[in-house]
């Protein structure tokens, strides 16, 4: 039986007080986030990323919230430990108040997030706002926002510069004063991400964004090599798992063409007397 327990906010609050890594992976699929959760992350999440991991997209905008709730549903079912954290797809919480509550609290009470993310600062305070009232863990997420690609001039680091870095803390202590749980830091110099980090009580993790900071996510197929479009420089990869499962394919491709499957060890049959019956 497994004896961990379920990590809570408290937990992840623990970790933070006791100088521990939180390790972050994202998951959107059953399997992977049964084999995540065994494996012992503290939390998953079901980002967006989804668009381009798993659903083959170039970038994530096209990703819906029925996608988002449809993915997140098959985490949660699977990862009975690690905390889940749901985020919130391109224009589900933008528009306004209510629909950052009702699309929030589909991926909470529909999906069973624990927790949900959204991309943005100061612009998007008033939402986080209305979704923690409503009682909503939210964890912001800062930096190289996916989703303002476009507006960013494409996935480029971000903080380099003083009005940059600037810009990022106003907007992290805006998120902390309007309630986040914690806040990820993206795309941007280890240094940044400390200077932001040591501004803050919350806990502030990060990708791409050096190790000074609280725990750290990755994508989960970069980690294990099932994303072949373009590898970060933040990148480490640990795992050829779509080389394995090419060649099982390849193997089995060429099996079924050379008749050496399936042999007699993987077919059902009958007795020579039930046979006979089946014409009688
Ligand atoms: O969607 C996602 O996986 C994310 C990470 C890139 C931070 O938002």
């Amino acid at each position: 039986m497994d004896q961990r327990k379920k990590t809570t906010l408290l937990t992840l609050r623990k970790l933070k007080d006791e100088n521990k890594k939180a390790v972050y992976l994202t998951s959107y699929d059953y399997p992977i986030a049964l084999l995540a959760d065994r494996a012992g992350v503290d939390m998953i999440l079901v980002g967006d990323s989804l668009g381009m991991t798993t659903l083959g997209f170039k970038d994530t905008l096209k990703v819906t919230m029925d996608d988002m709730v449809r993915h997140a549903s098959a985490v949660t079912r699977a990862a009975t430990n690690s905390f889940v954290i749901g985020d919130m797809p391109f224009m589900s919480y933008q528009t306004s108040n209510r629909d950052a509550i009702i699309n929030a609290g589909r991926l909470v009470g529909e999906a069973g997030c624990d927790a949900v993310k959204c991309e943005g600062g100061i612009r998007v305070v008033e939402r986080v706002r209305a979704m923690v009232n409503a009682g909503i863990l939210v964890q912001g997420h800062l930096g190289l926002t996916p989703q303002n690609a476009a507006q960013m001039g494409g996935y480029r680091v971000q903080g380099k510069t003083k009005e940059s870095y600037q810009q990022l803390l106003k907007d992290a202590l805006a998120l902390e004063e309007a309630g986040v749980f914690s806040i990820l830091l993206e795309g941007m110099p280890s240094q940044v991400a400390e200077k932001i980090k040591n501004h803050l009580s919350i806990p502030v993790y990060g990708i791409g964004a050096g190790n000074k900071v609280d725990g750290q996510l990755i994508i989960v197929h970069d980690l294990i090599g099932l994303f072949e479009q373009f590898t970060p420089k933040f990148v480490k990869r640990y795992a050829e798992a779509g080389k394995v499962i090419e060649e099982a394919i390849i193997h089995y491709c060429d099996d079924v063409r050379k008749e050496k499957f399936p042999t007699k060890k993987y077919f059902y049959e009958i007795s020579k007397e039930d046979l006979k019956k089946l014409d009688q």
